[in-house]
């Protein structure tokens, strides 16, 4: 099929990119894509063979998002999905892209695990004639690719800063000495978390006095956290963890050291991803605030599959709407210079037990 397509998409790819440039053009409400009948729209009765590497299986968000994008390109919806967990293995990844193109796919869906090292891969694809999709996490070094599906992680820890100035100002907290436990690194939502918070850090005048990455795991959220108890008992207030399963581990670090943490703690602690577990530990003050990264990005995914099958143009790039979650009532919104210098006022979602029965 995509013999007949590959000139189509090239001009499709070619207005795509001259109407959308690099601007975001479209926000994605959150879970509620349609993923219309890609059979019906373009192949007849053919499924449409869809190759997906995924990052692996490292976190809560990592299970969503293999769901979101199983059931999405379900063969009732036209597709046959194949699947490939990549274990954040960045060689094992381009490995399983390489035999996409090998076995012929009529389109290759990417979460990156490293946002660098693709342009090589991405021109095999393009030399075979076979589009590529990229959700999640972004490709930085090429742009060989049709469309993105994925999350503002700069502006995720721009409001995460926001929130923290607003918050220790409401307690009266002077002095924030901040301990971050990042994602892998390299990754795009490492990258943009990371630089994110620490403008405001600097704006603010914050000490950061250490940065180890977790890898996204809650093992290693735990293994980093434990290390920091032993190098900085007594001189921290603030934990920064760039997902969920990183700030279970560094919970159950922190609570083996006897320090206390969350609503009314010593430690003020900061998660992002807002997944079904970390909501309830935002509710039940452990986490003082959340800030989602929305992984239900599958029907977008085969929606923007259907159209180009369809002959149809699509955005160069998709954000998903992501809202910020906190665990006590006293903030009711946020005022920040958003990643692309945008003044923006944002509400807090207050968890209440509705809020995580809604969760992903
Ligand atoms: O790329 C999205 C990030 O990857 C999520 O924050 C994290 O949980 C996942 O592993």
């Amino acid at each position: 099929m995509k013999k007949f397509l590959a000139l189509a998409l090239s001009l499709i790819m070619a207005a795509s990119l001259a109407a959308c440039g690099s601007t975001p053009s479209t926000a994605a409400a959150s879970g509620s894509g349609s993923a219309s009948s890609a059979a019906a729209s373009g192949s007849g009765d053919q499924l449409i063979t869809v190759g997906f590497a995924q990052v692996g299986h490292e976190s809560d968000w990592r299970t969503a998002s293999t769901k979101s994008v199983q059931e999405a390109f379900s063969k009732e919806n036209g597709f046959d999905l194949q699947f490939v967990d990549c274990d954040n293995d960045s060689a094992a990844q381009l490995e399983a892209v390489r035999n996409f193109i090998e076995q012929d796919v009529d389109y290759i869906v990417i979460d990156p695990i490293v946002s660098t090292g693709w342009d090589t891969v991405l021109t095999e694809a393009d030399d075979a004639g076979i589009p590529v999709i990229v959700i999640d996490r972004t490709i930085d070094d090429s742009d060989k690719y049709i469309s993105w599906v994925g999350s503002e992680f700069t502006n995720e820890g721009l409001a995460a800063g926001a929130w923290l100035r607003d918050y220790a100002k409401l307690k009266g907290i002077s002095e924030l000495n901040v301990l971050v436990i990042e994602g892998t690194t390299g990754s795009s939502a490492q990258i943009g978390r990371t630089n994110g918070f620490k403008k405001l850090a600097d704006e603010n005048g914050w000490k950061i006095i250490d940065s180890q990455s977790g890898d996204f795991t809650q093992e290693g959220g735990q293994k980093v956290m434990e290390s920091y108890c032993k190098s900085y008992a007594g001189k921290f207030n603030v934990v920064v963890c760039q997902n969920d399963n990183e700030a279970f581990g560094a919970e159950d670090a922190m609570s083996a050291a006897g320090i206390s943490y969350g609503v009314g703690g010593d430690v003020i602690l900061i998660s992002f991803d807002a997944c079904t577990a970390g909501l309830t530990d935002v509710l039940a003050g452990k986490i003082n605030a959340d800030f989602q990264c929305n992984p239900l990005q599958g029907p977008f995914c085969a929606d923007i599959v259907s159209k180009l099958a369809a002959g149809q143009t699509v955005d160069k790039k998709t954000y998903m709407e992501e809202p910020w979650y906190v665990s006590e009532e006293g903030l009711t919104e946020i005022a920040y210079t958003n990643n692309a210098g945008k003044d923006v006022t944002e509400p807090l979602v207050h968890v209440t037990q509705d809020v995580v029965d809604a969760a992903y």
